[in-house]
């Protein structure tokens, strides 16, 4: 059994306007890019991991995770947009997993996911679903509104779910996704869907919290000092 995970981390971080690439913004000390990594191996079902960094900055990436053996965390450069990121990874899983049997798709943004949750996915692929997403249920009332702001309906949040990463895929299945996508997506499963696949879904965890803003990251921070990573869930 084989796992590999892709972990798009090319953004700026534009939004989160550390003045850095996101991935490489510490938390108490430690990059995203780093506890992301190190969440992924510790799941005990990941055996490789292919980061797309900004396309400039692959050595500074490379450093950056000089703590992790060679042989397991690979970087390449990353592209224009996530979809790209992802393409280009998963260009490289041939390279450094042949005969892979799942794909993860990881935000390096989602650091903080606990590992039991990505062997929760990695075990789903493996027993036999094509696609898998982790999801939370929706808390908040849900509206649809027309273009002036005014409410059109209440939708019925019981059917809803948010959806994070990380994504699993039996290789083939994200790989023609892929093929078969000329756009940009905002994610993974978003793509098999289109292709027609089924996608299912597991339970995810309010700590695979993706951090986009400087309030996600003050979030991230104080969890962090209240309950540190490893505990159990
Ligand atoms: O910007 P956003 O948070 O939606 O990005 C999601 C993930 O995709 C991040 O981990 C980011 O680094 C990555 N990304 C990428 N290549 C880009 C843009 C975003 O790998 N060109």
């Amino acid at each position: 059994m084989k796992v590999v995970a892709l972990v798009p981390a090319a953004g700026r971080g534009v939004r989160l306007g550390a003045g850095m690439p996101k991935a490489l913004v510490p938390v108490a000390g430690e990059s995203l890019l780093v506890r992301a990594v190190r969440g992924l191996l510790d799941s005990g079902r990941v055996h490789h991991v292919v980061v797309a960094a900004p396309a400039d900055q692959v050595e500074v990436v490379r450093r950056e995770l000089a703590g992790f053996d060679p042989g397991s965390v690979h970087v390449v450069p990353g592209g224009a947009d996530r979809t790209q990121s992802v393409r280009l990874a998963l260009a490289d899983v041939d390279r450094v997993a042949p005969g892979a049997d799942v794909v993860l798709v990881h935000d390096a943004a989602r650091a903080f996911t606990p590992p039991e949750m990505i062997a929760d996915v990695v075990d789903a692929v493996l027993g036999g679903a094509p696609a898998v997403i982790p999801v939370l249920p929706v808390a908040d009332t849900i509206k649809q509104v027309d273009p002036g702001g005014a409410v059109t309906a209440t939708v019925d949040r019981s059917l809803l779910r948010t959806v994070q990463t990380p994504q699993g895929f039996r290789p083939d299945v994200l790989r023609a996704a892929y093929d078969a996508a000329g756009d940009a997506a905002t994610d993974d499963a978003g793509l098999v869907e289109r292709a027609g696949g089924e996608v299912r879904t597991v339970p995810g965890h309010p700590r695979a919290l993706k951090i986009t803003t400087a309030f996600d990251l003050a979030v991230a921070e104080s969890v962090l000092a209240a309950e540190p990573i490893g505990e159990p869930r």
